[in-house]
């Protein structure tokens, strides 16, 4: 049994994650964390919750300016991370692998737990090898606080790793949405479009227990994306 901390348990994406914790065979829901949380309910901070709960994994899905420090403060704990929260910046990707590698823990960044949207990803990238004409079109709920997302920024860098030429991204926020993505190819008379359509938050859950299940076989270090526990 995996004891697991849940950060942004409250929210959208966190409660669903820790209904299905709790549902599984082989986890144990250790904590749940918002700072909307006290008593019995959770904690308010994840600081307080690693202290006060035996956690062997913890899962961070809660908002762009607390994802780098809460990922921080879970490595100096000497725990491995999950973390969905989306936003992070190149600064906070290496001070996070520095403080990973010093400490000897994991950290898996999953831009996406989306099953489907990772194939999408791996798709894209093989198809960029042939076709480098590429622009990303990527669409999301009103409420998503980072643009582009980091599915796209993700896709982005696949693509220019594969073909040497960086695509455009187009973000659109609209009301019903939860999260899609189209990556377009372009060649003569012809165009290529992969598409992944989320409808429902539930979409994330398979892929963040993959994340939790899987963090721990990782060696230290900053780690990117599902893919890593895919095959
Ligand atoms: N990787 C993926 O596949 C994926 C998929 C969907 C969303 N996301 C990302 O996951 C994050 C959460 O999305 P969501 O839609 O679930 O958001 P949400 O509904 O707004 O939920 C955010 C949760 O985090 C808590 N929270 C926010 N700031 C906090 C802080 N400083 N300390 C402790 N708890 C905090 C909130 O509770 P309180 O307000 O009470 O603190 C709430 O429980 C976003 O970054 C989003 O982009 C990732």
């Amino acid at each position: 049994m995996t004891r697991v901390l849940v950060s942004g348990a409250t929210g959208k994406l966190g409660a669903p994650i820790c209904a299905a914790i709790s549902a599984a065979d082989d986890l144990v829901l250790a904590g749940r964390v918002a700072r909307s949380l006290s008593g019995d309910a959770g904690f308010a901070t994840l600081e307080a919750a690693i202290a006060g709960t035996a956690a062997e994994v913890v899962v961070d899905v809660t908002a762009p300016d607390a994802g780098v420090p809460h990922t921080l403060a879970t490595i100096a704990a000497g725990l491995p991370m999950v973390l969905g929260t989306t936003g992070m910046t190149p600064e906070g990707a290496a001070e996070i692998d520095a403080a990973a590698l010093a400490a000897g823990v994991p950290v898996l960044f999953v831009p996406n737990f989306s099953i489907t949207a990772v194939l999408m990803m791996r798709f894209a990238a093989q198809a960029a090898r042939f076709l480098p004409d590429c622009a990303i079109v990527e669409e999301h709920h009103v409420a998503k606080v980072d643009s582009p997302s980091g599915t796209a920024l993700r896709t982005a860098d696949l693509v220019e790793e594969a073909c040497g030429r960086r695509p455009e991204i187009a973000s659109v926020r609209l009301e019903g949405l939860v999260a899609n993505q189209s990556v377009l190819f372009g060649s003569s008379a012809q165009t290529l479009e992969i598409r992944n359509v989320t409808t429902s938050r539930e979409a994330f859950v398979p892929g963040a227990l993959l994340a939790i299940r899987g963090i721990r076989t990782l060696a230290p270090g900053l780690h990117v994306g599902l893919e890593l526990l895919l095959d």
